[in-house]
Formats: structure tokens, C-alpha cells, sequence
């Protein structure tokens, strides 16, 4: 245990990767150096890091030399280049972006719900995608004390989601509107996919489409919701749906979740099994409205859950709203757990 590691991020400059180096700051880990990663534009630039500043340099193979932990979120291309460089070079990865996360080889971890996982990994461990992470810290409890049969889950997920550019193409549109621009008319360049043909403004909108479109009607996203619920909760027995919207919020994601458990239970049973369940806030208070709001999550590393009520048709259908950073327990901070955790376990 008396090991002291040195810590790349790629894509340390991102909306991900800045929280990743603040999160560092005050991480459960002994410490020998950070280094900064991210595009030639970004080399020189200086991240503040405890008492000093760490320079950005270039995210090539050569970078990863004498690193012990590389946590990846510049995008899946970048990680699947790099990460297996990161790894040549002897360093485990923590990667954010979807590219390694449905491969068997690669465990797919919420610290809060599979931790044993980690055990198996070979070299490259996959942070899940943030509105299933939150979805997971909320749900595992559950399915934990009363089964799990059926999810349904709505989602209603901030720009941040979508990276620093994201942020600046609502944050424009919304200026553009107030100097007279009409809605429809508002510049466009990013969401909803920017990998996708078209582009529609997301100010004072909102967009049913996170990613592209499969064949099946579905969006990535949407995919990733409902098949990496099955590999996180190793059941694939579990029936889950997922529509996923982009709305004018810059960060916390919201979602509405049906729920179908195995085993009778009630409000109050949920209420009090989540209000200790580790990870989770409980804010469920209609007498004081009292409930999870996305502005309310910023900075915060729980995963907030209200709104809690039985479905008036199925006496094992609960519905809930959870909402939490998606910026922090949807990817940096669940990235830094997953780290912490592996030095607890003594897997570095
Ligand atoms: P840079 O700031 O130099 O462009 P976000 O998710 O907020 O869009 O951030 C993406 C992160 O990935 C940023 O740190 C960005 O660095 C980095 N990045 C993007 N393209 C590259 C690239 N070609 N090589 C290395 N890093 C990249």
C-alpha cells in the first residue's frame, strides 16, 4: 500500500477531463505527479493542481511512459488508439468514452455496484455512460432487497453531456436569442449528434436524440442505456427501455424511471432502503416540495432521488426522478472512485 502513483488524463482540458484533475486534488490516493494530456492546440496551457500548475502537453504513446494510471475522456477515437498504448507502457486505464465498454475483456464499473469486477481487468477498465451510471446507484438497492424485472427510464440530459462545446452552442444560442434572433433560426453546429447530418438548436428545445440512430429506431445512446444496465447488473434478464432527450440544462442530468420489482414492497420501504443506500441523497417531500433538482446537483458527487410513488395500475410498479452531475458522478468522479477502489483492492 505505500506506492505513490503518477496519473495521466487525456483530454485533461475537456469538460470531463478538468473535473477529473480537480477531483485528483482531493482523491483517496497517494500522489506523485499529474500529468495534463490533451490536442497540440491545447500544449503549454497551464491546469492549476494542488499548489502548482501542471503544463499541457500532447497526447501521444510517448506520454504515457511512466504512468501508473491513465484516465481517458478526449473521445472514443483517442481511446482507442491510446488507451492500448497506455497500457504497453504498463499504465491501467480508466476510460470514459464508449469504445471498450461492451467488450468482455473490459470490466464496466459503478464502484457503488460491481467493485469485484475490477478484479478481472486486463489493463483497460470502462467507466459507464452517465445516465446509466446514475440510473445504477439508484436502482442496484433495489434490485439488491426486492428484484428487478422491468426499467423504463426517460431521460432528460444537460448539454455538458455533449463536451465544452456543447456548453458554448447553448450558451451562444441563448445570447443570439436575446439579441433578437428567432428560435428556429439560432446557429446549430454540434447537437444533437455531431456526428449526425443535420443540427438543430437546443436553447429553449428539446432534442429526443442523444447520438445516432441504429436501425432499430433507437439512439446509441439509448443503447448504451439499456445494454450496459445488463453487463453492470450482470443480468440480462432485466427488460429496459430508454428514450433519451437533450434539454437546455448545462449540467445534471434528470431521469423519470418506472421501475417493476419481484417482490411486494411499498413508498415508504424504497424511501428508507434509499435514504442509506451508499452514493444516494433521498429528497422525497411532495408537503415541502421537495425534490431533485438538475441545478441543485451541480458540484455535488451524490445521485439525488425523489418523487418516489406506486403505480396506480401495478401494485410492483414504482416510478422516481434521479438526477446527479453528469459531469462528476456521471463520469469523473465515478472514474476517481473506480481508481480509489482499485488501490483499496490492491490492484494497481
Ligand atoms: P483540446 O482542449 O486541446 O481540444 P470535451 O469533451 O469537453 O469536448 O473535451 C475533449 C478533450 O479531448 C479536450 O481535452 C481536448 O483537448 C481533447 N482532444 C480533442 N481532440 C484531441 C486530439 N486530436 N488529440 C488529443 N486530445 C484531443
Amino acid at each position: 500500500m505505500s506506492k505513490s502513483y503518477t496519473i495521466a488524463v487525456a483530454g485533461a482540458t475537456g469538460a470531463v477531463g478538468t473535473k477529473i484533475v480537480e477531483l485528483l486534488e482531493g482523491a483517496n490516493l497517494p500522489i506523485t505527479k499529474v500529468k495534463a494530456l490533451a490536442s497540440k492546440r491545447s500544449v503549454g496551457k497551464t491546469i492549476p493542481f494542488k499548489n502548482t500548475e501542471i503544463i499541457v502537453e500532447e497526447l501521444t504513446a510517448d506520454a504515457f511512459s511512466g504512468v501508473d494510471i491513465a484516465i481517458f475522456s478526449a473521445g472514443g477515437s483517442l481511446s482507442e488508439k491510446f488507451a492500448p498504448e497506455a497500457v504497453k507502457h504498463g499504465a491501467v486505464v480508466i476510460d470514459n468514452t464508449s469504445h471498450f465498454r461492451m467488450d468482455e475483456n473490459v470490466p464496466l464499473v459503478v464502484p457503488e455496484v460491481n467493485p469485484e469486477s475490477l478484479r478481472e481487468h486486463q489493463g483497460i477498465i470502462a467507466n459507464p455512460n452517465c445516465s446509466t451510471i446514475q440510473m445504477m446507484v439508484a436502482l442496484e438497492p433495489i434490485r439488491q432487497a426486492f428484484g428487478l424485472e422491468k426499467i423504463i427510464v426517460s431521460t432528460y440530459q444537460a448539454v455538458s453531456g455533449s463536451g465544452a462545446r456543447g456548453i458554448a452552442e447553448l450558451e451562444n444560442q441563448v445570447k443570439e436569442y436575446i439579441d433578437g434572433t428567432p428560435l428556429k433560426e439560432l446557429t446549430a453546429e454540434i447537437l444533437p449528434a455531431g456526428g449526425d447530418k443535420k443540427h438543430y438548436p437546443i436553447a429553449f428545445n428539446a432534442l429526443p436524440q442523444i447520438d445516432v440512430f441504429g436501425e432499430d429506431g433507437y439512439t446509441l445512446e439509448e443503447w448504451k442505456m439499456m445494454n450496459e444496465t445488463k453487463k453492470i447488473m450482470s443480468d440480462d434478464s432485466i427488460k429496459v427501455a430508454a428514450t433519451c432527450v437533450r434539454i437546455p440544462v448545462v449540467s445534471g442530468h434528470s431521469e423519470s424511471i418506472y421501475i417493476e420489482v419481484e417482490k411486494e414492497t411499498s413508498v415508504k420501504e424504497l424511501q428508507e432502503l434509499l435514504a442509506q443506500a451508499p452514493g444516494v441523497v433521498l429528497q422525497d417531500d411532495p408537503s415541502q416540495q421537495l425534490y431533485p433538482q438538475a441545478i441543485n446537483s451541480i458540484d455535488d458527487k451524490a445521485t439525488f432521488v425523489g418523487r418516489i410513488r406506486r403505480d396506480l395500475d401495478n401494485p410492483k410498479g414504482f416510478h422516481l426522478w434521479v438526477v446527479s452531475d453528469n459531469l462528476l458522478k456521471g463520469a469523473a468522479w465515478n472514474s476517481i472512485q473506480i481508481a480509489e477502489k482499485m488501490h483499496e483492492l490492491e490492484l494497481l
